[in-house]
């Protein structure tokens, strides 16, 4: 057996599966975003290791069998995050995470130090929600902190340093911080040099599927298992998703929904140009790439709504009845930029709006216009893929997206692509179970451990009579942001 954790926004989950992929035991626990200003988003990563603990030892208590028949386990974590260690290797603050928008003025800053370096060099734009802005923050802000810095992290490495007693990152996620020469695979002098980042502050880098210990006896005892289980690095969430989607060759694309949403495809090179438009980042599989748009808010847009406007019910029977309205909510759109937006507009100023509202609007109709706005969005991220030539006509759906029968059509008929939906999906967690399965010297390959763990479920075909009224419906959705800019 081996476990993936997934280290979330809103939760860690950890799965326990078998040699075959089966799912044989699941333990998630919550923990709370800290937004304590408009644009800030932070989490105590000392929350995630208590919970992803807590996670672990409810996991195993369900096995039925022995912890030593445990032998991997791996991460996935939510990106971008910067948590920031002193040299005892305690935490200096409150981790800043991917969706904390306060670093515009370190975003221009980076522009101006590094020009066309930036682009060369990491392959993406200096972007609010990446590490390096946040970095450049805590320096001018907290100048006192920053000097006591002697390390910095992403979140799923802390957790894994925090249950290990080892430093690293593994390079999809150091992808993610816009210090790595993601084509070299190190971390860049000349970028570090160039905006006043010490290069002793980057953290050894690994493959995902390296080992790089086992379980400390303390985490050992706490959570059941056994303190020779290997621990392997793990990935990035968007990186593990794609694994755990088998999108392990460039003829797949897929499209996840978790708070973030993102359209991502296989790419086998660095070598391609993009100009920025879509991130482009080291896959979790050694040596692959990936490219991808990013929604800030897809899920996360889903749950507001549900905490705001229909707090006692839960995700299914809000969504029951999205089924019965028509096709464009009765005429309720929405956008769903409720922290700003990455893909394609990259401005985390911009806000969410419902146009069109209407007396005779019930519930679901907004229900309804939140669903298809999170998919608008994506699809702006799918068509700036085919506006690159790239050919797409199906694409595996994963994450929350993908658990109702309604959204998957509604993808297939605004994607206008086959929309293939997984059995037993598990998403990120599965990848980084993957990953420990491979580590492990299960399989050969992180392609033959997908033929044995992945299956399809079901295909959704676009209905072309859909697809055209939700062409029309795009159209306008693409008003908006210029609108309300
Ligand atoms: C990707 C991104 C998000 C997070 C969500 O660039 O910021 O998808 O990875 O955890």
């Amino acid at each position: 057996y081996v476990i993936g954790i997934d280290l979330g926004t809103s939760a860690v989950k950890a799965i326990l599966v078998d040699q075959n992929g089966q799912l044989c035991g699941e333990a998630s626990r919550a923990y709370p975003l800290i937004q304590e200003r408009e644009g800030y988003s932070e989490q105590d990563p000392s929350a995630w290791v208590e919970q992803t603990v807590n996670a672990l030892a409810e996991l195993v208590q369900q096995f039925e069998g022995r912890p030593e028949d445990i032998e991997g386990i791996s991460f996935s974590g939510q990106m971008h995050g910067l948590v920031l260690l002193d040299a005892q290797h305690q935490l200096l603050r409150n981790a800043i995470l991917w969706n904390d928008t306060r670093t515009t003025a370190e975003c221009e800053e980076i522009k101006d130090r590094l020009g066309p370096l930036l682009l060369d060099l990491t392959k993406n734009p200096a972007l609010e929600g990446f590490t390096l802005p946040k970095l450049l923050w805590v320096k001018r802000h907290e100048p006192d902190l920053f000097r006591q810095a002697a390390v910095f992290l992403l979140p799923k490495d802390y957790v894994r340093y925090a249950l290990t007693g080892q430093l690293h990152m593994d390079y999809s996620d150091a992808a993610g911080t816009l210090l790595l020469d993601i084509a070299k695979k190190e971390w860049s002098d000349e970028i570090c040099e160039r905006v006043g980042v010490p290069k002793s502050l980057c953290p050894p880098l690994v493959e995902s599927s390296d080992q790089i210990g086992t379980l400390s006896s303390y985490y050992a005892t706490r959570t059941g298992l056994s303190s020779s289980v290997s621990v392997f690095a793990g990935g990035a969430d968007n990186a593990c998703g794609a694994i755990g989607a088998g999108i392990l060759n460039d003829q797949q694309t897929m499209c996840s929904i978790g708070t973030s949403g993102v359209v991502l495809a296989y790419e086998p090179t660095a070598l391609l140009d993009f100009k920025g438009k879509v991130h482009y980042l080291n896959h979790a599989k050694p040596g692959a790439y990936y490219t991808m748009g990013v929604t800030l808010s897809a899920g996360h847009s889903l749950s507001w709504f549900k905490d705001t406007f229909a707090p006692d019910q839960s995700f299914e029977t809000l969504l029951a009845e999205v089924k019965d309205v028509p096709i464009g909510a009765n005429g309720l759109l929405f956008t769903p930029y409720l922290v700003g937006e990455r893909t394609p507009y990259a401005d985390a100023m911009v806000r969410g709006s419902f146009i069109g509202m209407d007396s005779t609007h019930r519930l679901a109709d907004f229900s309804r216009a939140v669903l298809e706005g999170i998919t608008f969005s994506l699809k702006e991220s799918l068509e700036l893929f085919r506006a690159e030539g790239k050919v797409i006509t199906s694409i595996i759906s994963i994450g929350g997206g993908a658990k109702n029968e309604a959204w998957l059509q509604m993808q297939a008929d605004i994607f206008d692509a086959t929309i293939i939906k997984l059995s037993n999906e598990q998403g990120c967690a599965l990848g980084a179970a993957m990953l420990a399965a491979y580590g492990c010297g299960w399989f050969d390959s992180l392609e033959a451990c997908s033929e044995a763990f992945i299956q399809e479920a079901k295909r959704y075909e676009p209905i072309p009579e859909n697809v055209t009224r939700y062409h029309a419906l795009f159209a306008l959705y693409q008003q908006v942001y210029p609108a309300t800019k």
